[in-house]
C-alpha cells in the first residue's frame, strides 16, 4: 500500500518560549527494549519522509547511531535541518557536571547534527538501569532528588544552549514541587516538560502548572504504550485503546481507537510523540494531527474518562527499600524526603 506523504504545513505547531515553532506531533523513538535500532531507524526516515517533522530521541533508547543515518539521508533527500524539530535526553548515569557536554556531544555525534533543537534531563533522579530489567531492579548507587544537584547538571545543560549545541532546554518526569525550584533557580527557564500524557491518566494539575509557567507538555506514552517493557505493567493498569468512549468515537471516525487518543492530545494543547514502526500508524497518527480536530463533544467525554492510571511508574528509580513508586512523584505537593 502506498501511502500518501502529509504535507507538514498543514501540522499545527506549538509556540515555543523565544519564538521557535514545534510541530505539534513527534515520532517516539523508544523501542520498549525490543525493538532493533534499525527498526526503528527505518520508521524515522520513512516517517520523515511522509511528513513528520519532529523525533523525540533518548541517548538510553540505544538507537540514536542508527536514527542518525536516517536523519542524513532525509537531510540528503531535501528535508531542511531548519525544518526539523529533534530532541535527544540526557541519561541518568551522565548528571555529573563533568559528564553532561560529553553526554550530548555524543548524542550529536550518533546522530549525525551539530544541534539539537531541545535536549533534556531524563530522569529528575541520577539513578540507572541496564536495558529490559525487572521491576525489583535497583541501582545500589540510587539517589533520592537533590535540588543543588540538579541545578549543577542544569547549569551545565545552560551552557550547552551559550554554546549552541542546543537550542533549546527541558525537563521530564517532574512534578510541580521540583519544577517550582527548577523555575525559580534556572538562568534559562526550561521550555518544554515531557511527561506521561494520555486519556486514563490526563496529569490536569501538572498539565496546567507547565502551560501557565510558559513551557510546553510533551507527552508521553499518548497511545497508553500498549507494548511498553514488562517492568512497568501491573495489574490494576487501564487500557486506553479499549475505553468504550474511545472505541465509540473511534467507531463513528472510522479510525483506530489509537488515532483518538492522539487527536484528544493535539486538541487539549500537549504535544503527544506516539512510536510506532508500523507504517499505517505512524502514517494515519500524522493524518490525525493534520486533519480535522476532535469536536467539542467528543473532547468532552474524553475529560470524563480520566482514570488516574500512570503506567510508566519508575520503580526501578526508587533510592532506598521500602519504598513505593508513588515516592517518585511527589504526591502530597512535597518532594519525598531523603
Ligand atoms: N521522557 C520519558 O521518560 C519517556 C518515557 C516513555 C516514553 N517516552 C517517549 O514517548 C514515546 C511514546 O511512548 P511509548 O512508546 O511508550 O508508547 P505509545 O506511543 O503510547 O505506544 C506505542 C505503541 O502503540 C502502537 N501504536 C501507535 N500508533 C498506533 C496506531 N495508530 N494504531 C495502532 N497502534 C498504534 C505502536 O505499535 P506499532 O509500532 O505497531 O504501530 C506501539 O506498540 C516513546 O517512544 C519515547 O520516545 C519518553
Amino acid at each position: 500500500m502506498t501511502l500518501e506523504p502529509v504535507d507538514p504545513a498543514l501540522v499545527p505547531q506549538r509556540m515555543v518560549s523565544g519564538g521557535a515553532k514545534m510541530p505539534a506531533i513527534g515520532l517516539g523513538t523508544f523501542g520498549s527494549d525490543h525493538v532493533p535500532a534499525e527498526r526503528v531507524a527505518a520508521a524515522v526516515y520513512d516517517a520523515i519522509m511522509l511528513g513528520y517533522r519532529h523525533v523525540d530521541c533518548a541517548a538510553v533508547y540505544g538507537n540514536e547511531h542508527a536514527i542518525g543515518e536516517s536523519l542524513e539521508r532525509v537531510i540528503a533527500d531535501g528535508v531542511r535541518r531548519d525544518e526539523l524539530w529533534i530532541t535527544s535526553k540526557l541519561w541518568n548515569d551522565n548528571h555529573d557536571p563533568s559528564r553532561v557536554a560529553p553526554a550530548l556531544e555524543r548524542s550529536l555525534r550518533d546522530l549525525r547534527l551539530d544541534y539539537l533543537d531541545l535536549y533534556l534531563v531524563h530522569w529528575p533522579f541520577p539513578n540507572t538501569h541496564q536495558p529490559g530489567v525487572d521491576v525489583g531492579s535497583r541501582d545500589s548507587h540510587a539517589q533520592p532528588y537533590r535540588h543543588e544537584r540538579y541545578m549543577a547538571t542544569w547549569a551545565e545543560l545552560e551552557k550547552l544552549v551559550e554554546r549552541g549545541l542546543v537550542r533549546h532546554i527541558g525537563t521530564s518526569n517532574m512534578t510541580i514541587p521540583k519544577l517550582r525550584l527548577v523555575l525559580s533557580d534556572a538562568h534559562i527557564p526550561p521550555v518544554a516538560n515531557e511527561m506521561e500524557l494520555h486519556p486514563h491518566f490526563q496529569q490536569p494539575e501538572l498539565f496546567e502548572f507547565v502551560r501557565a509557567n510558559g513551557m510546553v507538555p510533551i507527552g508521553f506514552a499518548p497511545v497508553g504504550s500498549p507494548a511498553r517493557p514488562e517492568r512497568d505493567r501491573t495489574p490494576d493498569d487501564s487500557v486506553d485503546v479499549e475505553d468504550p468512549v474511545i472505541v465509540g468515537i473511534a467507531r463513528r471516525h472510522g479510525v483506530h481507537p489509537a488515532v483518538v487518543c492522539v487527536k484528544w492530545a493535539i486538541r487539549r494543547g500537549q504535544v503527544p510523540i506516539p512510536f510506532s514502526t508500523t507504517p499505517a500508524n505512524y502514517h494515519a497518527n500524522l493524518r490525525a494531527a493534520a486533519g480535522e480536530p476532535l469536536g467539542d463533544a467528543d473532547m468532552a467525554a474524553m475529560a470524563g474518562i480520566d482514570r488516574n492510571c500512570r503506567l510508566i511508574k519508575g520503580h526501578v528509580f526508587l533510592w532506598k527499600a521500602g519504598q513505593r513508586w508513588e515516592d517518585l512523584w511527589d504526591l502530597d505537593g512535597t518532594i519525598t524526603p531523603p
